[in-house]
């Protein structure tokens, strides 16, 4: 503890690490975009969310000289060593933002040392190397956090309420895809013995997000994974996931698209919903009457169609998104209340564990081309 706040120790201080030391060290949870560091950037922290009061920053440790002296300038402690992370007893939690094919041994060793982890996603690139992690977090009564932050985001949650209040009716289709233009980042994300590759990089988090949506089992997987940038790694894939119950979804992550499609499209029994962007530019439209009496053929290329012709505002009413009351992320606090005592931890090991198989059911899927039957 610092001025009794929980000290965290930032090990690997790169893009993500350095907008973790930002968000802790400023107490405001937000981190601002940064130019001027080596690598020229810092993504964000845990967002809106006032933790001055229940962490601060212990200090960071990476191997990079460029990234030690951003910190410096920053007057952020630099550890020497990961040892000496671990050798300092003010140090409660220890937040592991390496490469992926690193987290495993950073994680268990830190629970060993009686520190708290909060761990980067994907928490490990395989679900035998998380088991690992949760049999020593069982074993020292350390917690394992992993860090899937995305359930904060905002199209998301717009589209977990649309479906865990029926808006649209029964849902019977939900599609999530994030498309990129630039190909894969040209550092350890394109290198398979670093856990490279967009599965583990994207698909973690919207995988996550369904899981956690849908309180249902999964039948059955498909997937098809890319490689139209590079032959090492994934650089997008295809899942079509059938849950128990019928519902479907369609997850996609794409690195050589120029033209996008909706980051959202959920399909009901009485309406459909679309958001375009993160900025959560959408509509729902939503059938009023099923009957509609005005229908009349459109001519659809060659030939005439009335099955196909769109519906007009007699029997389809135009909405709005759904508003969502909410401008804080609460992983960050939620990590330290479950610390103290006090909360539930929202995101666990085991969901973690889930979607890691859920990722190598995908994995699996695409070397054979064959449907995985998965729970
Ligand atoms: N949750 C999110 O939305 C999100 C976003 C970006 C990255 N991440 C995750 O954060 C982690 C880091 O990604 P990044 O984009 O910051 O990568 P990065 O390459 O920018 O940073 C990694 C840092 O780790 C350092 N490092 C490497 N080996 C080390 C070692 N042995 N000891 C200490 N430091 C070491 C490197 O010098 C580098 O500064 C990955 O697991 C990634 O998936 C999560």
């Amino acid at each position: 503890m610092i001025d009794n706040k929980l000290a965290v120790a930032i090990v690997g201080c790169g893009g993500m690490g350095g907008g973790h030391a930002i968000a802790i060290a400023s107490g405001t949870g937000n981190a601002i975009w940064q130019t001027d560091d080596a690598r020229g950037r810092a993504w964000e922290g845990d967002m809106n969310t006032d933790i001055s009061q229940k962490m601060t920053l212990a200090g960071i440790y990476d191997i990079a000289p460029a990234r030690q002296q951003w910190a410096a300038e920053r007057g952020y402690y630099n550890y020497e060593s990961f040892e000496a992370v671990l050798a300092d007893e003010r140090v409660d939690i220890v937040l592991v933002a390496t490469p992926n094919h690193l987290h495993k041994d950073m994680c268990i060793a830190a629970m060993k040392a009686g520190k708290h982890v909060l761990c980067e996603k994907p928490v490990t690139p395989t679900s035998s190397e998380l088991e690992e992690i949760l049999a020593v977090a069982k074993e020292t009564g350390k917690i394992f956090y992993p860090r899937q932050n995305r359930r904060w985001d905002k199209d998301f949650l717009i589209i977990k309420k649309i479906y865990d209040e029926d808006l649209l009716g029964k849902t019977f289709n939900i599609e999530c895809r994030v498309l990129g233009s630039r190909g894969i980042p040209g550092d350890w994300r394109g290198v398979k013995e670093y856990g490279g590759g967009m599965m583990l990089d994207w698909g973690v988090h919207l995988l996550d997000r369904l899981l956690i949506m849908v309180p249902e089992k999964i039948k059955k997987v498909f997937c098809h994974l890319t490689n139209i940038t590079n032959d090492e790694v994934d650089d997008g894939f295809k899942m079509h996931i059938t849950f128990e119950s019928g519902l479907t979804a369609v997850i996609e992550v794409g690195t050589c698209h120029f033209y996008n499609l909706p980051l959202w499209y959920i399909a009901g029994n009485h309406g459909t919903a679309y958001i375009n962007s993160w900025a959560c530019d959408g509509k729902m439209f939503r059938l009023t009457s099923w009957e509609d009496k005005d229908a009349t053929p459109i001519l659809a290329g060659a030939g005439l169609t009335k099955t196909m012709a769109p519906r007009g505002g007699n029997s389809v009413e135009e909405l709005d998104l759904p508003v969502i009351d909410f401008d804080n992320n609460e992983l960050y606090s939620n990590l330290c209340d479950v610390i103290n005592g006090k909360a539930k931890q929202i995101v666990t090991g085991e969901q973690a564990l889930r979607v890691l198989k859920l990722m190598e059911a995908g994995f699996e899927s695409s070397e054979k081309g064959v449907v995985i039957d998965f729970e």
